[in-house]
C-alpha cells in the first residue's frame, strides 16, 4: 500500500486530497492544526497528526513523530492568503503570518520528510500557485502572498537540488472553490485534486524540479 503525507489537511484542499487518496486505497496521514480539523481527517480515513507548520516547536517534532516512515508521496499544502496590493506595506504581523505558514513551515517541515522518500524515490510536491510566477505576474493584488510563493517556488528548487534521488515539483493547483479561493472560482476541489493526482501520478524525469499547472502543463517561473 502507498504511503502520503498531506501537510495542511484540515479542509479545502488538502482535506480534498487526504480524502480523495483514501478513497483510492493509499495509507493517508494527514495533518491539521485544530481538533476539528484533526476530527475531519479521521473521519475520511486518515490518520490525523496535529501540526502547526507557523509553530517552530510543533515543526520540530514531526520527524520523532513519524520516525521509521517510508513515504512515497508528500505534500506541502498548508498556506495563507494576504489581499494587499504593493501600495500597502505589509504588517509585520501580516508579512509573518504569510511567510511563515507558505515558506519558513516549508523550510522546516521538508529536511525531515524529503529522507522518508528517499527510498522508495518518491516525490514531493508544494502547492505553490500561479500567482508566485514571476514571469507571469502583471498586478500588484496580493503581492505579498505572490512573494511567499515565488519564494516557495525557489524551495522547490533548491530541494530537488539537494535531494536528486526524489522527484520536487510545485504544482499550481488551479483557481479552486475553497476558503481561499471562494465562490467565483471555476473548479471545485473534486476536480483540482482530480487533475493534481493524475499529474502527480505521471510524472516523468523532465518534470522533476519543475513549475506545473494542476493538469500536467508547465508554468513558467
Ligand atoms: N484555492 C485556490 O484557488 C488556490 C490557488 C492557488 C494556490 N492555492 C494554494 O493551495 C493551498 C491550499 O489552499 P486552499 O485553497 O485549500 O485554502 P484554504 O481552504 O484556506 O485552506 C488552507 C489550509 O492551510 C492550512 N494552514 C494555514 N496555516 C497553517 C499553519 N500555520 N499550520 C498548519 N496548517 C495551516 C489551513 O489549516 P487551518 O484550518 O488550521 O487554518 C487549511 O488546511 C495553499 O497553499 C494555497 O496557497 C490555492
Amino acid at each position: 500500500m502507498s504511503t502520503v503525507l498531506v501537510i495542511g489537511a484540515s479542509r479545502g484542499l488538502g482535506l480534498a486530497l487526504a480524502t480523495q487518496y483514501a478513497a483510492a486505497g493509499w495509507r493517508v496521514i494527514g495533518t491539521a492544526r485544530s481538533p476539528e480539523g484533526l476530527s475531519r481527517l479521521q473521519a475520511v480515513g486518515a490518520e490525523a497528526l496535529s501540526l502547526d507548520v507557523s509553530d517552530p516547536a510543533s515543526v520540530s517534532g514531526l520527524s520523532w513523530r513519524l520516525d521509521g516512515e517510508k513515504l512515497d508521496l508528500a505534500l506541502y499544502v498548508a498556506g495563507v492568503m494576504d489581499k494587499g496590493d504593493a501600495q500597502t506595506p505589509p504588517t509585520r504581523e501580516a508579512f509573518d503570518a504569510v511567510m511563515h505558514a507558505n515558506v519558513l513551515g516549508a523550510m522546516q517541515v521538508i529536511p525531515q520528510v524529503a529522507p522518508m522518500l528517499q527510498e522508495g524515490h518518491g516525490t514531493l510536491a508544494c502547492i505553490s500557485s500561479r500567482m508566485g510566477s514571476l514571469a507571469l505576474t502583471q498586478s500588484s493584488d496580493a503581492a505579498l502572498y505572490r512573494i511567499s510563493k515565488a519564494a516557495l517556488n525557489m524551495v522547490v528548487r533548491t530541494t530537488q537540488a539537494g535531494y536528486p534521488d526524489i522527484a520536487v515539483v510545485a504544482l499550481h493547483p488551479g483557481w479552486v472553490q475553497t476558503d481561499m479561493g471562494g465562490r467565483a472560482a471555476p473548479l471545485t476541489p473534486r476536480e483540482s485534486v482530480a487533475a493534481m493526482r493524475a499529474t502527480l501520478a505521471s510524472l516523468k524525469p523532465e518534470h522533476h524540479g519543475q513549475f506545473l499547472s494542476h493538469d500536467g502543463s508547465p508554468l513558467a517561473w
